[in-house]
């Protein structure tokens, strides 16, 4: 069984379409499973100890719809000997003050969760004003921006999956 479990939501596909680059980079669906929240349960989280959450920002600092839906069943985990890290999108252009706020709505729930964190990402080359996602000077995860920089996205995914491989120890 895949040993990372990836729990999406997407409304317009960028996410969908951003995690499956991040299953191929981890080398398919052999190693990394993906599971859309709005039909995944709290049981088949249990089941990875690596666990990516990866949620775009909607509605002007909130979370994508289907991940409001699902939101409360994440506390239900127990994480401890768990690894845990996000993947957050956004646009930085259009909602500067709430870039990637998602990343840190979900992280709220879990942050006393015996869960380890990893996969922090630097705030280098992204120009946004503030954002829930950051701790410690660091996003939360990987941060991508398919509105304005698209072009950035396979490298930034190549090196963080790599980070994380090495974080995993897979
Ligand atoms: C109405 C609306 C509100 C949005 N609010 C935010 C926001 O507050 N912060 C942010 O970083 N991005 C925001 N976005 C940008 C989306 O997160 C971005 O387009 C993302 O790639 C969408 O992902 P999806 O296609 O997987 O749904 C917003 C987009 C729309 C259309």
């Amino acid at each position: 069984m895949a040993q990372v479990g990836i729990f999406y939501g997407s409304t317009e596909g960028n996410t969908e379409r951003v995690v499956a680059k991040i299953q191929d980079a981890f080398g398919g669906e052999d190693v990394a499973a993906l599971h859309n929240v709005n039909s995944a349960t709290s049981d088949e989280m249990a089941e990875y100890p690596f666990l990516i959450l990866a949620c775009p920002t909607w509605e002007i600092g909130e979370l994508q719809e289907d991940w409001d839906s699902f939101i409360d069943q994440i506390e239900e985990v127990d994480y401890h000997g768990k690894k845990v890290t996000y993947l957050g999108l956004g646009d930085a252009d259009g909602y500067p003050d709430t870039f990637l706020d998602a990343m840190g709505i979900i992280h709220e729930r879990i942050v006393n969760s015996g869960a380890e964190f990893v996969g922090a990402w630097p705030t280098d080359g992204y120009d946004f004003e503030d954002s829930k996602g950051i701790v410690d000077g660091k996003f939360l995860g990987l941060g991508i921006d398919e509105d304005n920089h698209p072009e950035l996205t396979d490298e930034r995914v190549d090196k963080w999956v790599a980070q994380l491989k090495g974080e995993f120890g897979i």
